[in-house]
C-alpha cells in the first residue's frame, strides 16, 4: 500500500483544552452555544462522584442543568428512547448536551443530541447495511432508514476514560436490540455531531479500575495501528498514530499498575485523543474493529477487550500487505523495526496489562462464530482494512482467537 498517495483533507478541529481540573471550567464553554446543560453520563461515572463537582461549578455559574445517567455499556436503542424522552422533558431550546463518560456515553449522547431535534427515538438514523453476493457491503442498502433534516444539538465532551476517543468525531455505535436473538451494533455518522469543545481532564480518569484502563489502552493502540495501516491512511494521521503508539508503550503499563499516577493518566488521555484524531482524519479503522464490534454487540463484552483479543490475529493476517507499516509500529513500540517484532510486542504488551484473553474467555463457543462472522462482514469499519477478507477468512480468524 505504500506507493498509493491518498487524497485527504484536514477539517477544522474541535476546540480542545487539556489539563488537570479543566472540567470545572465547563460553564464558559457552554455559554457560546446555549444557556442550559443537559448532561449525559452513566450510573457508574455518576456514582463515582465525577459529575457532582462539574454540576456544582455550573450552579455557581448560574446555569440550569440536568443529569441523565441511564446509558448502558454498549448502549442500546432502549437508552436512546429514555434519553430522548428525558431531554424533551428538559427542553431543547438553548440546550447544550454535555457528555461525561467513556465511549458508550459519548456515542449514546451524540445520538440523542441528533435524534431529539429530529423527532426520532429509535436507531433509524444509523446504517444497517446488508451484504452483496460476494459478502461485501451492499452500498444499495447503505442509506439509513431516516435522514436527519435538522442539525443535532451542540455537544461538549468530557472523557472519563482513555480509549474510544469518541470525542474526536461525529460518529458512534448503537446496539439494535429489536431482534432479541441477534443484537447488532450499528454505526451512525454526522459531522455536525463532533463536539464543539473537548475538555481533557486527566484527574477524571484516575479512578478507573486496572481492568478497564487496560482494555481502553488496547483500544487506543488499535486505533493507532488501524489508522496507520488503513487503505485511507495519510501523513497527518500517521504522525498522530505513531506518537500515540509511543505513549501507549511507555505509559499504559504504568497506568494499569498504578492508577493514581497522574503523569501516566495524562499521557494515556493524550494518546487516546491523538489516535482518535488520527483515524478521524480520514483513515477510519479496520478489521480489528469490524471483528470486535460483534463480540461486544452479541456477547456484551468491553470494546477494548474484544480488540485486544482479535488484534494479534488480524495483524498476522495483514502482515504481508502492510509489512513496512508494521515495522514502523515495531519502532514506535520500542522494539525492532520489523513487522514480526511489532506483532510480538503487541502480544507482550497485552500480556503485561492482562488483556491477552481468548475469545472463549469472552463467552464465545464455536456456535457463535457464524453470527459473529456475519456481523463482522456487515460492519462498515471493514471497508478500510488493508487486506479485505472472505467470509471463510473471517470465520478462521474467530476460530483462531477462540
Ligand atoms: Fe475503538
Amino acid at each position: 500500500m505504500d506507493p498509493v498517495i491518498n487524497t485527504f483533507g484536514l477539517e477544522p478541529m474541535s476546540s480542545t483544552v487539556s489539563g488537570p481540573n479543566v472540567a470545572a471550567t465547563l460553564a464558559q464553554y457552554v455559554s457560546p452555544h446555549g444557556t442550559r446543560a443537559f448532561i449525559i453520563t452513566d450510573a457508574g461515572v455518576n456514582g463515582a462522584g465525577v459529575v457532582k463537582p462539574i454540576t456544582d461549578a455550573l450552579t455557581t455559574a448560574g446555569m440550569k442543568w440536568q443529569v441523565f445517567d441511564q446509558v448502558s455499556p454498549n448502549p442500546t436503542d432502549l437508552n436512546v428512547v429514555a434519553g430522548v424522552a428525558a431531554i424533551n422533558k428538559f427542553g431543547l431550546d438553548g440546550t447544550v448536551v454535555v457528555l461525561i463518560g467513556g465511549g458508550s456515553v459519548m456515542d449514546c449522547g451524540k445520538y440523542i443530541a441528533l435524534a431529539a431535534p429530529n423527532g426520532v427515538d429509535h436507531v433509524g438514523l444509523a446504517f444497517a447495511p446488508e451484504l452483496d453476493a460476494n459478502d461485501r457491503i451492499d452500498f444499495s442498502t447503505l442509506a439509513p432508514k431516516f435522514s436527519a433534516s435538522k442539525p443535532g444539538l451542540p455537544t461538549i465532551a468530557i472523557p472519563t476514560t482513555s480509549g474510544t476517543a469518541s470525542e474526536t468525531n461525529g460518529a458512534g455505535l448503537i446496539t439494535d436490540t429489536s431482534d432479541p436473538a441477534h443484537h447488532r451494533k450499528l454505526l451512525f455518522v454526522n459531522p455536525l455531531l463532533r463536539p464543539r469543545t473537548i475538555l481533557l481532564d486527566p484527574t477524571l480518569t484516575v479512578g478507573m479500575p486496572a481492568k478497564g484502563t487496560a482494555a481502553c489502552g488496547m483500544d487506543v493502540l488499535t486505533h493507532a495501528i488501524e489508522a496507520h495501516t488503513s487503505v485511507k491512511s495519510n501523513p497527518y494521521g500517521d504522525a498522530l498514530a505513531l506518537h500515540a503508539i509511543r505513549l501507549v508503550a511507555k505509559y499504559l503499563p504504568i497506568a494499569v499498575k498504578n492508577g493514581a499516577d497522574l503523569e501516566a493518566r495524562a499521557n494515556m488521555q493524550i494518546a487516546s485523543h491523538l489516535a482518535g484524531r488520527a483515524f478521524s482524519s480520514g483513515p477510519q479503522l479496520g478489521m480489528v474493529h469490524a471483528l470486535g464490534h460483534p463480540i461486544s454487540g452479541q456477547l456484551h463484552q468491553a470494546h477494548g477487550q474484544t480488540l485486544a483479543t482479535m488484534l494479534p490475529h488480524v495483524m498476522r493476517f495483514n502482515r504481508d500487505v502492510v509489512a513496512e507499516r508494521y515495522a514502523n509500529v515495531g519502532e514506535a513500540l520500542g522494539t525492532e523495526v520489523d513487522p514480526d517484532a511489532a506483532i510480538a510486542a503487541v502480544e507482550k504488551l497485552s500480556a503485561t496489562v492482562g488483556t491477552n484473553r481468548k475469545l472463549s474467555e469472552l463467552g464465545a463457543t464455536s456456535d457463535n462464530i457464524g453470527a459473529l462472522t456475519q456481523d463482522a462482514l456487515r460492519d462498515l469499519t471493514i471497508l478500510t482494512t488493508p487486506r479485505y477478507p472472505s467470509r471463510g477468512e473471517v470465520h478462521e480468524l474467530y476460530a483462531k482467537a477462540l
